[in-house]
C-alpha cells in the first residue's frame, strides 16, 4: 500500500510510548466555547445570525485580499457582479449592520515575542493572518492580553497596518509586525503578526475569549500579503510534514501539526483536492438526506473558524424540502433557516472525495426555535454571501476528523476514533 508521506510520518507516535509527544508531529489541546444552545435547549437565535453574518465578513475580508494579492477577483467573489446599488442582496448584508459578530471558537496557545509571551488564539482555516490586540488597543480590547512589540528583541515593525471589517461594520486594525511565534515547541521566525489597536465588537472578551485569531489558509487570502504561521513553520523547517489535522469533539479536541494523529482516527482518509489555493475550497460532490442524495455537486470551504454550514439560499430550500417535516423559515433579506421536526432530526450527509459523512442529529440539532415547539433550528442555513458555494464549518467537521494537506493541496476526511 502506498502511504503519502504525510501518513507515513505520522506512523512514528504510534512507536512512541502512549503518554509521551509524537515524535513527528505536535499536539495542540483545544478549548471550545459555544453558546448557540441556550440551556433551556432553545436555539439563540440571534447567535446564530450574528455567526452568519461573521462567516460572511470573514468571507468578505479574504476574498477582498485575494483580490489585492493576486489582482485577479476570486472566482467565488460575487460582490461586484451585480452593481452595488442595484443589488438587493448587498444593500442587505449592508443593512444587517445591526447585526454584530460572534462565533463559537476552538482556541488553544501560543508565544509569540522574546521573552516568549503565551497567548490564546482561534485557530482559523477561514482566514491567513495571525493578529493579536496591541498595546494600544482600547477599544473592545479590554481583558485581552496584548502583544507589546517594543518589549520583545525579536520584533520588527514593518511600517504597515491592516484592516479586517465584521458584520457590525467594527473593525479590527492596526500595525504589522515581524516577530518570532512558537507554537507547541514549534518556531516561526519573522512571522507577521498584526497588534491591533482596534478590536471590533465581536472580538470584545465576553463574546470572545481567546486573546486573537491565528489564520491557517493560503497566503492569497492574507490580509498581510504575507506567510501564514503554518507555511512559515514548513518553510523553516519546523514540521516533517506540510500536514496539520483538527479534531472538533466535545472533549479531547486538538490541533495536530505536521502530520496526522493516528489516535484519533478510524480506516482511511478521503481526500478532495483544493481547487483555489485560498481558503481550503475543494468539491462537495452531494448532499444526502437519510442517505438519498438530494443536491448536486457544488464548491465548499472547509473552515473551523465557522460553527455553522451555510450554504446557498436556493440549495438550502432545497434541502429542507427534502428532509420530512422541514420547513423554511426566512431571517430578512438575505438568510433562510431550514427548521426540522425536533423529534425526527434527519440524518444530512456531505460527500467529499465520494464517500460521505454524516453529521449526526446531535451536531445538526442546535435547538427548539421555541420553548414547548416541536421545531427545531437546523444546522445548515442558507445566507446570500455563500452565492456560489458552501462553507463547512464546526456542525460538519465535529464529525469528521479533518486534515490540512499543504503540501499535496488537499483536504482529507476520515471517520473518528
Ligand atoms: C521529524 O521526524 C523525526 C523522525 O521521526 C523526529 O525525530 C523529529 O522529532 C520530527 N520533527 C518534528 C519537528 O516533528
Ligand atoms: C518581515 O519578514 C519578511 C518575511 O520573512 C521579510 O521579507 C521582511 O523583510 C521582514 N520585514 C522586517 C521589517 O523585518
Ligand atoms: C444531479 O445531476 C444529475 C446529472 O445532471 C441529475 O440526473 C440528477 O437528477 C441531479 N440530482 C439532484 C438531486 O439534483
Amino acid at each position: 500500500m502506498h502511504l503519502p508521506v504525510a501518513a507515513l510520518v505520522a506512523l512514528f507516535p504510534l512507536l512512541a510510548t502512549a503518554s509521551s509527544p509524537p515524535g513527528s508531529g505536535t499536539r495542540i489541546p483545544l478549548g471550545k466555547r459555544s453558546k448557540i444552545t441556550n440551556d433551556d435547549g432553545t436555539a439563540n437565535i440571534a447567535e446564530v445570525r450574528r455567526q452568519i453574518e461573521y462567516s460572511a465578513a470573514k468571507m468578505r475580508n479574504g476574498f477582498s485580499a485575494y483580490e489585492r494579492n493576486m489582482k485577479m477577483k476570486h472566482p467565488l467573489d460575487t460582490s461586484s457582479d451585480l452593481a452595488e446599488d442595484l443589488n438587493p442582496l448587498k444593500r442587505s448584508i449592508g443593512s444587517a449592520a445591526l447585526v454584530d459578530d460572534g462565533h463559537t471558537l476552538w482556541y488553544g496557545q501560543i508565544s509569540v515575542g522574546t521573552p516568549a509571551q503565551t497567548y490564546t488564539v482561534d485557530f482559523d482555516t477561514g482566514s491567513s493572518d495571525l493578529f493579536l490586540p496591541g498595546p494600544d488597543c482600547t477599544v473592545n480590547c479590554a481583558g485581552h492580553k496584548a502583544y507589546d512589540p517594543h518589549r520583545s528583541s525579536t520584533s520588527s515593525d514593518t511600517g504597515k497596518t491592516f484592516q479586517l471589517t465584521y458584520g457590525d461594520g467594527s473593525m479590527v486594525q492596526g500595525e504589522q509586525y515581524n516577530d518570532t511565534a512558537a507554537i507547541a515547541g514549534l518556531t516561526a521566525r519573522d512571522q507577521r503578526v498584526g497588534a491591533a489597536n482596534t478590536y471590533s465588537t465581536g472580538f470584545a472578551k465576553d463574546r470572545f475569549p481567546p486573546d486573537g485569531l491565528m489564520g491557517m489558509g493560503y497566503k492569497s487570502i492574507s490580509a498581510y500579503n504575507a506567510d501564514p504561521v503554518f507555511t512559515t513553520l514548513v518553510q523553516q523547517g519546523q514540521t516533517n510534514a506540510s500536514v496539520f489535522t483538527f479534531t472538533l469533539q466535545k472533549t479531547g479536541s486538538e490541533l495536530f501539526l505536521g502530520g496526522t494523529d493516528n489516535s484519533k482516527y478510524r480506516g482511511d482518509i478521503t481526500y478532495a483536492p483544493v481547487t483555489v489555493q485560498g481558503y481550503w475550497q475543494v468539491q462537495m460532490d452531494n448532499v444526502e438526506v437519510n442517505g438519498a442524495e438530494v443536491l448536486n455537486a457544488t464548491t465548499a470551504i472547509i473552515d473551523t473558524g465557522t460553527t455553522l454550514v451555510v450554504g446557498d439560499v436556493p440549495h438550502v430550500l432545497e434541502l429542507c424540502a427534502a428532509i420530512p417535516g422541514g420547513l423554511p423559515l426566512p431571517v430578512g433579506l438575505d438568510t433562510v433557516f431550514c427548521t426540522v421536526r425536533c423529534t425526527a432530526i434527519p440524518e444530512v450527509a456531505l460527500t467529499f472525495g465520494g464517500k460521505s459523512f454524516v453529521i449526526s442529529p446531535e451536531t445538526f440539532n442546535l435547538g427548539q426555535i421555541a420553548q414547548g415547539v416541536n421545531q427545531c433550528l437546523g444546522g445548515i442555513v442558507g445566507a446570500a454571501v455563500a452565492s456560489r458555494f458552501w462553507i463547512v464549518g464546526d456542525v460538519f467537521l465535529q464529525n469528521t476528523y479533518t486534515v490540512f494537506d499543504m503540501g499535496n493541496n488537499q483536504v482529507g476526511f476520515a471517520t473518528l476514533a
